[in-house]
């Protein structure tokens, strides 16, 4: 280890301005062929990512499962899936990882477990009223012979959420709930062997080395399944609800359990840390971040503001307070596994019907549309905005989470054949929803050769297929090319290193109302100009420019400056 490295390695805060990358494990690189990426591939690219620039990694779930929903149904939370590796390759790339002075977070996936787990087939084969099924959400239906789920609530992905099981002696029995998939049956956080569980399961991965763990759902583990609730227009809208009565999301005692694990993260030297998904009321999410509990939470309201300067400027200044006041830092996001990649989403015309090239489903979220559908995106234009969006989010304090391909400048894959499809939310929601797979196609690390260099030449067809468009943006052919998106992210994270200092930011009023700027201690400041027409390029020495600048002293339209 270097000394920095080394510094890195012990400093408890590292986490607080950190550049997060996200790996999706199965689409990332495959090693053995198979057509899944694997552990072994991750190791192998480590002089990739250390090249990029990134503080830490934090890997999709891994775990052995049936992938029902991409492997957020887990089997064993204390192993590795047969298909993307073992448990000594992990830690192979833990160390690794490190060793390039990289840090590791993994995805904990309280709130539902899968229908393999060894609990569940043990609920199901015990029997009504066995402590076995105390460890999930099972009721009697209703109706004459229980043949009606016990109330008319909706999965997520679509469809009812309850399942209805055959008990032990084959007759038609209980119901057992679930706010995903039927295959990811959600467990009963009233139980101490539940909590007690997971401890166990924390310390596992704590003990072998990994610094971080990211929560899926956290604000789903509680809930009062036996509350009236009438307006099914918004069982799933946590947003909506301040004040924690909500039956099934962001209860006020979720926050138990997490003090809980508090406790565990401070066994560690540093401190292991945790950021929440919890897409709950902005004044609520403060809880999941306070120091108490799991430290930070993701906010996805950048990722759902239009493309405008005074979007931008509202949800950074509100989410900074926040952070503030906390102790937290803010946490910056523009893609991940669910929500359709930015480069497309800010590509998207009128014609797709998104408003400010911000594309929101129903129920809020970015992840439930029909994105990607190649003739409504203007492919050259999202890029150009989302690579200024992107500079913009690397200037700011807090942690800046990146998704996997993006630093490829990758759009979302809109051409994925119906049998292709893998995503629950497409299957359970057909004609409504399209689903996730188009974010999460394998990467291209070559223009050319079998799957564009995600596995071997020869090797299995990737699990999902790629476009031949994909040589375009591939990994290889990026590099060292002047002006590729893979440079300049490599050249962003690199400076962002050298000028983060303290966690503050200074607006600066700009002259024209389509010109974001700010400034950062230091005295580098970074200028977003987000309308069509160029304006004045700011003085100073320009550091790096998200797009390519004229050189008559102007900055383009959609493109973001660091100036000093
Ligand atoms: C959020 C994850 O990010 C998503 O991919 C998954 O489908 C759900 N949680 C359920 O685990």
């Amino acid at each position: 280890m270097t000394n920095d490295a080394e510094h890195v390695a012990s400093d408890p805060n590292w986490w607080r301005q950190a550049a997060v990358y996200q790996i999706y494990p199965r689409s990332f690189a495959d090693a053995d062929g198979n057509g899944i990426g694997d552990l072994v591939g991750v190791t192998s690219r480590v002089p990739y990512l250390a090249e990029l620039g990134i503080d830490a990694v934090w890997l999709s779930p891994f775990y052995p499962s049936a992938l029902a929903d991409g492997g957020y149904d887990v089997d064993d939370y204390r192993d590795v899936d047969p298909k993307i590796g073992t448990l000594d390759e992990f830690d192979e790339m833990v160390e690794a990882l490190h060793g390039a002075g990289i840090k590791v977070i993994v995805d904990i996936v309280p709130n539902h477990s899968s229908d393999r787990h060894e609990w569940f087939r043990a609920a199901v084969a015990a029997g009504k009223g066995s402590p076995e099924r105390e460890r999930y959400l099972f009721r009697d239906g209703r109706g004459a012979n229980g043949e009606l789920p016990p109330n008319d609530w909706t999965s997520i992905f679509g469809g009812g959420a309850w399942e209805r099981v055959t008990e032990p002696d084959g007759t038609p029995g209980q119901w057992y709930f679930h706010l995903f998939a039927k295959e990811q049956p959600d467990l009963n956080w009233e139980h101490p062997e539940v909590h007690a569980d997971f401890l166990r399961t924390l310390r596992f991965w704590s003990d072998r080395g990994v610094d971080g763990f990211r929560v899926d759902v956290a604000h789903g583990l509680k809930k009062d399944l036996d509350a009236a609730h009438d307006d099914l227009t918004t069982i799933h809208r946590a947003e909506l609800f301040s004040d924690g009565s909500h039956p099934l999301w962001d209860r006020d005692d979720v926050h138990d359990v997490y003090a809980e694990w508090r406790r565990v993260f401070d066994e560690y030297d540093p401190p292991r840390t945790a950021v929440a998904e919890a897409w709950v009321h902005a004044d609520r999410r403060a809880r999941y971040a306070s120091p108490e509990g799991l430290g930070q939470a993701f906010n996805f309201d950048l990722l759902q503001a239009g493309f405008d300067a005074d979007s931008f400027r509202e949800v950074i200044a509100k989410n900074l307070a926040e952070a503030a006041a906390t102790g937290a830092s803010s946490t910056w996001v523009f893609s991940n596994h669910d929500v359709v990649r930015h480069a497309t989403r800010y590509g998207l015309t009128e014609e797709s019907g998104a408003a400010g090239g911000t594309p929101v489903g129903a129920d809020g979220k970015a992840w439930l549309l029909a994105g990607g559908d190649p003739e409504y995106v203007d492919d050259a234009l999202g890029l150009r905005r989302a690579r200024a969006a992107t500079l913009l989010m690397l200037a700011l304090p807090g942690s800046a989470y990146l998704y996997q391909g993006e630093e490829l400048g990758l759009p979302e894959v809109g051409e994925i054949a119906d049998r292709d499809r893998q995503d629950p939310a497409f299957f359970r929601n057909t004609g409504v929803e399209i689903g996730r797979d188009g974010c999460r196609v394998p990467l291209p690390w070559t223009a050319a050769g079998t799957s564009f260099g995600f596995g071997p030449d020869g090797g299995a067809a990737p699990h999902l297929p790629q476009p031949a468009w994909f040589a375009e943006y591939a990994a290889e052919a990026e590099t060292g090319a002047p002006g590729s998106t893979l440079e300049f992210y490599r050249a962003a994270l690199r400076l962002r290193h050298e000028l983060q200092d303290a966690e503050t930011l200074d607006w600066l009023e700009a002259s024209d109302p389509a010109v974001l700027a700010f400034a950062r201690p230091g005295g580098w400041r970074s200028v977003t100009n987000f309308g069509d027409d160029a304006v004045p390029l700011p003085g100073g020495e320009v550091l790096v420019a998200s797009g390519p600048l004229p050189g008559d002293g102007t900055l383009p339209g959609a493109t973001t400056v660091w100036v000093r």
